[in-house]
């Protein structure tokens, strides 16, 4: 690496963030249906986001409901260049892009086109783990930020909640990860996707299941809490789903359509529930492991009941408890979060590889490193 300053050759095991003079970090995700592209530059201790380019699908795969990855491959091809194109010219000193997990077809897009200008530009290359990059986006409270708003204490504990995964984790160092519970069926973003098409609403479900839950009573439908009170830290959601299904089906028995009343109030009831089991476990698993901080990331993380639950009921506990939520622009696919994820790796040792060492792998765990 070297400094943009005066020349002088970084050596890479050295490297930390309070050392850097300056460093640009390009961060590529296209796991699922976003592509997306951004700069992260580092200086003086400042992080700062230089770019933030998404190019979303959500148009393409409205009309089926959900992702085709066929059809999203192809439309990663066509967008990538196109915001590539968009980005300032500069030349990164590092290059962090999404190995998994993901769709294997929208994954190589994104780790060809790394591989591609690691290449050209004999640039390191760094390939991340998409939920890492959900877990710390929270910390980028605004585009600018100091070196010192990235410090953490640990244990600390991540709820990751995408349309993919529902996971906690326990981190007990940077970059360190032990995942104590995860779904054993549907992903909390799945469910609010499926039950959004039971009640007809658009896809994606969630955004609009928040919408309409904000109208509705969330104790019109008393709808289960899968696995609320069970000891293990795993989650299930299909059963809640079904049960959704059951409600909507005996209601439509006259025959006809939902109300809009009745539409607001399956979706605050089944928030309500989702909600209700995702604050139960952390709060429990915050408690067994003594985690003195708390990461929501995700998708769903953009549910502002579900964030505003969770900080209230972490507030409550004994042992003081620093609590972190993305932005709502952040809670989304986004490579903000995989250029910070790179910084992290960095900050805690890691150094970019040759672009022939990357290797895509659809069902990446987090793990201990
Ligand atoms: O992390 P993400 O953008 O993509 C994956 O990595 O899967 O998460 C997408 C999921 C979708 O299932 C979407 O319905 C859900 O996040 N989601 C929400 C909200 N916004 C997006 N779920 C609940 N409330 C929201 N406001
Ligand atoms: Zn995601």
């Amino acid at each position: 690496m070297v400094c943009r300053r005066c020349s002088f050759q970084i050596p890479h095991s050295k490297f930390q963030i309070h050392d850097v003079v300056a460093m640009i970090i390009l961060g590529i995700e296209s796991s699922c249906d976003e592509t997306a592209l951004a700069l992260l530059e580092i200086q003086n201790g400042r992080v700062s986001v230089r770019a933030n380019l998404v190019a979303s699908q959500i148009p393409i795969h409205e009309k089926t409901g959900g992702v085709v990855p066929e059809v999203a491959a192809r439309e990663h091809v066509g967008a990538i260049m196109h915001l590539a194109r968009q980005l300032p010219q500069v030349r990164p000193d590092l290059i962090a892009v999404t190995r998994g997990p993901g769709l294997l077809t929208s994954l190589l897009v994104g780790t060809e086109t790394a591989k591609a200008l690691a290449f050209s530009w004999d640039t390191p290359l760094l390939g991340i783990n998409h939920l890492e990059g959900h877990i710390v986006t929270g910390l980028l409270a605004r585009d600018t930020i100091l070196e010192s708003d990235l410090k953490v204490r640990y244990p600390a504990l991540a709820l990751v909640v995408s349309g993919g995964h529902t996971e906690l984790v326990v981190m007990r160092r940077p970059c360190d990860y032990m995942i104590i519970g995860e779904t054993r069926d549907d992903a909390a973003g799945e469910a609010f996707d499926k039950v959004a098409q039971l009640l007809g609403l658009p896809y994606p479900g969630g955004p609009a299941i928040e919408r309409c839950a904000r109208l509705g009573n969330p104790r019109a439908f008393e709808f289960p809490r899968p696995m609320m009170h069970n000891k293990s830290f795993d989650f299930s959601f299909s059963g809640l789903k079904t049960s959704v299904w059951h409600t909507v089906e005996r209601v439509m028995a006259s025959p006809r359509k939902l109300t809009t009343l009745e539409v607001n109030n399956i979706a605050a009831s089944f928030s309500s529930a989702v909600s209700d089991v995702l604050v139960a476990k952390t709060v429990r698993a915050q408690r067994q492991y003594g985690a003195k901080t708390v990461f929501l990331g995700g998708g769903v993380a953009a549910n502002k009941m579900i964030r505003a639950h969770l900080a209230r009921a972490l507030r409550a506990q004994k042992q003081a408890v620093r609590f972190i939520a993305p932005r709502i622009s952040l809670s989304g696919d986004n490579a903000v979060m995989i250029a910070l994820a790179a910084l992290f790796r960095v900050n805690a040792g890691a150094r970019g590889g040759s672009w022939r060492a990357l290797r895509v792998d659809p069902n990446l765990k987090l793990k201990a490193h």
